[in-house]
C-alpha cells in the first residue's frame, strides 16, 4: 500500500462513509477485533485532520478502542460486501470475526507502536484518539429532541470518537 496526505484522498466522504462502510479495527491484548461502521465523519478540527466515529457501549469493539491509543479505519472493495454484513452483525464477544471474516491483518507503523489493518483494504486510514464522549440527552437541541426515543430507547448511547488521521494507506 501507498501512503499519501488526507487532502490527496480522491473518496468522497459520503460515499465511502454512508455506502462502501468502513471497519472500525482495534487491537487489544494481542487481539484483533473489527466492527462494520457507516455513521462517521472526516474533516478537520483543532488544526488536524480528523476522523470521527460512533460507537455504541454495547459493541466489543468499543472495549478494543477504548483500550488503546490508536483503530483504523479500513475500507474494503464492494467484492467484500458479505463479509462487512458479517462483521456489522456479529460480535466479538461470541466469535472470533477475524478468523470468520477471512480476512488478513497486517500492521503498519504509528506513534504509538504498530497497529492492525486488514491487507484487504482498499484504503485505511490510522487514527490517534484525541477526544472520546458519551452523547447526552441535554445537549439535544429542539430539531433533535426526537432523537433520543427514536435511537436510544434502550439507552445503548453512542460514544463520539474524534481522532487524528496520522497515515493514510492507499491501494
Ligand atoms: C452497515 C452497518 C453500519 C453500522 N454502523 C455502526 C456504527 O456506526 N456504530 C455502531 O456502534 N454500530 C454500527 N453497526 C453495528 C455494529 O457493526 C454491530 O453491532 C457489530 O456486530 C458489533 O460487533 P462487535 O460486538 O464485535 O463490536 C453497523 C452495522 C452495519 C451492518
Amino acid at each position: 500500500m501507498k501512503q499519501i496526505k488526507p487532502e490527496e484522498l480522491k473518496d468522497n466522504p459520503f460515499k465511502l462513509i454512508d455506502k462502501d462502510w468502513m471497519l472500525i479495527t482495534a487491537e487489544k491484548e494481542g487481539r484483533t477485533n473489527m466492527m462494520t461502521a457507516s455513521w462517521g465523519g472526516l474533516g478537520v478540527l483543532w488544526g488536524k485532520d480528523v476522523a470521527t466515529v460512533y460507537i455504541r457501549e454495547s459493541r466489543f469493539t468499543k472495549t478494543f478502542v477504548d483500550d488503546g491509543d490508536f483503530f483504523t479505519l479500513c475500507v474494503l472493495g464492494e467484492e467484500y460486501r458479505k463479509q462487512l454484513a458479517y462483521l456489522g452483525k456479529a460480535s466479538g464477544r461470541n466469535e472470533d470475526k477475524v478468523a470468520g471474516s477471512g480476512l488478513t491483518v497486517e500492521h503498519t507503523d504509528s506513534s504509538a507502536g504498530s497497529v492492525p489493518y486488514f491487507k484487504e483494504s482498499r484504503l485505511v486510514l490510522v487514527c490517534k484518539k484525541l477526544y472520546a464522549q458519551k452523547m447526552d440527552a441535554g445537549c439535544f437541541t429542539k430539531y433533535g429532541k426526537d432523537i433520543p426515543s427514536q435511537m436510544y430507547s434502550d439507552n445503548d448511547w453512542h460514544t463520539i470518537y474524534v481522532a487524528e488521521i496520522e497515515k493514510v494507506l492507499e491501494k
